[in-house]
């Protein structure tokens, strides 16, 4: 496994793989791995010849320094699980490497999301999404990929990537994977790390709340369910943000299941100060 520092760098490595028209798979990451990260890293390696995985803690997508902060960071052992996982090359770069021209340079605010930024995490976290397209955009253009793999736990974020991909053309697949859990349910999360004992014993709830969601969805109403599941959280000991059900597809609120082909649940919760959120489909689509 090689590890990269700079884009030249990196890019004289993949160039052969291009000239040869070799598929270059690509797993963003901010670091702090988990299985949820191997699996993408796995099904990147099933499908490309080069799998290229990125660790970077990236400044502009987190709306409160202190989260910036405490945002967990193991770069040894990441690099330690990637090279077990096979993979065989990795971005490391500073942040000057990736905003030579500052943070602010190369804003995606000619971007058009449809909406799909304005709610929920786009709606709780302003300028979150603003700082996802402008890195995923940045290391879309230095990797230059085949296929680009992200995890579902954060489906809004795997949507407006996809938007972005489609609105600027550019030549990348983005391939949306299933979000793996612990044996209890809880999504993995780099933010799983920094949850005290007691938080971590109420967190699995956040999971229970949307599968109570989903078995709910043929017999009450949305607004029912989302209260249903709102309480189902608050009694866990959880601070819910928010409790949606919205079209799978625009991530606009459901006020009938009818309404929509494909609807999934969304939860925002906070377990012992942190701040946890997960989704799965209540209609339409795998459970
Ligand atoms: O999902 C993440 O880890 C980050 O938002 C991403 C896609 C790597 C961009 O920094």
């Amino acid at each position: 496994m090689y590890l990269f520092k700079t884009v030249p760098d990196l890019q004289a490595y993949l160039r052969p793989y291009r000239e040869k028209r070799r598929v270059i798979g690509f797993v963003p990451t901010m670091g702090a791995l988990h299985e949820g990260h191997l699996s993408l890293v796995e099904q990147s390696l099933e499908r490309s010849q080069c799998t290229v995985c990125s660790i970077f803690v990236n400044p502009t997508q987190f709306n409160e320094s202190s989260d910036l902060e405490q945002y967990p960071r193991h770069p040894e052992h990441d690099l330690q699980l990637l090279y077990e996982a096979g993979c065989q090359a990795v971005f490391m770069p500073e942040v000057a490497e990736i905003y030579p021209d500052g943070t602010s340079a190369g804003s995606m605010e000619q971007l058009d999301f449809g909406g799909l930024d304005r709610v929920m995490e786009g709606a709780h976290r302003p300028g979150h999404f603003e700082g996802v397209a402008q890195v995923v955009k940045r290391l879309i253009d230095i990797v230059g990929p085949d296929l680009m793999f992200m995890g579902e736990k954060d489906y809004q974020q795997l949507l407006i990537v996809r938007r972005m991909v489609q609105q600027l053309e550019l030549p990348v697949e983005v391939v949306g994977c299933a979000i793996v859990r612990e044996a209890d349910g809880l999504a993995m999360s780099s933010r799983n790390q920094r949850l005290n004992a007691a938080a971590r014993a109420q967190a699995p709830a956040i999971y229970q709340a949307l599968l109570q969601a989903a078995e709910a969805a043929s017999e009450h109403s949305a607004a029912d369910i989302r209260q249903m599941g709102t309480k189902a959280l608050s009694d866990a000991g959880l601070e819910p943000e928010y409790f949606e059900l919205a079209d799978a597809d625009t991530l606009q609120p459901v006020h009938a299941l009818q309404e929509a082909e494909q609807v999934r649940a969304f939860a925002a919760a906070w377990a012992g100060g942190i701040r946890l959120i997960d989704n799965l489909p209540v209609k339409g689509g795998p459970a």
